[in-house]
């Protein structure tokens, strides 16, 4: 499978760089266009694929046409590259660019729509996708390989759900972040040095997440099994709630997916 892609910023990168580690494809499969110089060499050095400024150039021949560009650059971007050929298939990880925009755009049918998250750059990321209807069973398997290659990936067949994932799992890796950040601050604000706070904190979120994983159970069966009559963890957890810790977080997401919906 040939693969192009039009930018290659850091998504453009994290791609290049999960195809070749998982063996999707190899680097003269790979052609990218970006219009960085900077960036066409680091990526021909680093990864040996064909980095070039002409984006007509590096779609030619490809099975796979990757957009990832940012939103502004798009219009520009569908502009030079004009129609592809019947049998190439798009796929955009635009953020709020349209199936319909981007038909409309580019005069071509078949387009496929995603959003990866940021750890797809070491191939642990969430991917929300889908696609026109035009696109058949063996190209959305052949896309659905190149996704494969970031971490996991759901397939919603209403185009609607792309922007709440956006919201979600787009935007998710930010709040756990600042999640990390402000428990790691509680942690020193109680007494702990940064470092050991640090630690603490990051083996606690990944031990709680593999410890769901494996258990199959409803988040709060794990955390009453942890949650002693009278226990510290009661006193931490009603603070919490004081604070309105969870409809926060639900006017935080639906904030974003407003913002989502009106890019
Ligand atoms: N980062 C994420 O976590 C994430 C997650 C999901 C989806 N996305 C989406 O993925 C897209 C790319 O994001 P990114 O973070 O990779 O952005 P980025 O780092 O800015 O990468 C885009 C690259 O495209 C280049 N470019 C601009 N115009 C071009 C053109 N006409 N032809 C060829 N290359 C061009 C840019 O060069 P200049 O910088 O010189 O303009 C840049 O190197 C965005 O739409 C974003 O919403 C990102």
């Amino acid at each position: 499978m040939k693969i192009a892609f039009v930018g290659g910023g850091t998504m453009g990168e994290a791609m290049v760089s999960c195809l070749l580690a998982k063996g999707v494809a190899e680097p003269p499969d790979i052609a990218v266009s970006d219009v960085d110089k900077t960036r066409r060499e680091l990526l021909s050095g680093q990864y040996g694929v064909t980095a070039v400024a002409d984006s007509r150039e590096a779609i030619g021949g490809a099975d796979v046409i990757v957009l990832a560009v940012k939103p502004q650059d798009l219009s520009r971007v569908m502009e030079e590259i004009g129609s592809p050929s019947p049998r190439q298939i798009v796929l955009s990880i635009v953020v709020g660019a349209s199936l319909s925009t981007l038909h409309r755009g580019l005069g071509h049918p078949l387009i496929i729509r995603a959003m990866p998250n940021m750890p797809a750059r070491i191939g642990e990321g969430m991917t929300a996708w889908t696609a026109s209807p035009e696109v058949s069973e063996d190209q959305r398997k052949m896309v659905g390989d190149v996704l494969g290659a970031l971490g996991e990936k759901v397939y919603v067949a209403d185009e609607k759900y792309i922007d709440m994932a956006t919201a979600l799992s787009g935007s998710g890796p930010a709040y756990v972040f600042l999640f990390i950040e402000a428990l790691t601050d509680a942690g020193v604000h109680i007494g702990l040095p940064r470092d050991v706070a640090e630690r603490l904190v990051i083996q606690t979120i990944l031990g709680s997440v593999h410890t769901m994983e494996k258990a199959g159970k409803h988040p709060a069966e794990l955390r009453n099994m942890i949650t002693s009559p009278g226990g510290t963890t009661a006193e931490a957890l009603l603070e919490l709630e004081k604070g309105g810790f969870r409809s926060l977080l639900v006017t935080a997401v639906a904030a974003a997916y407003e913002k989502a919906k009106n890019l």
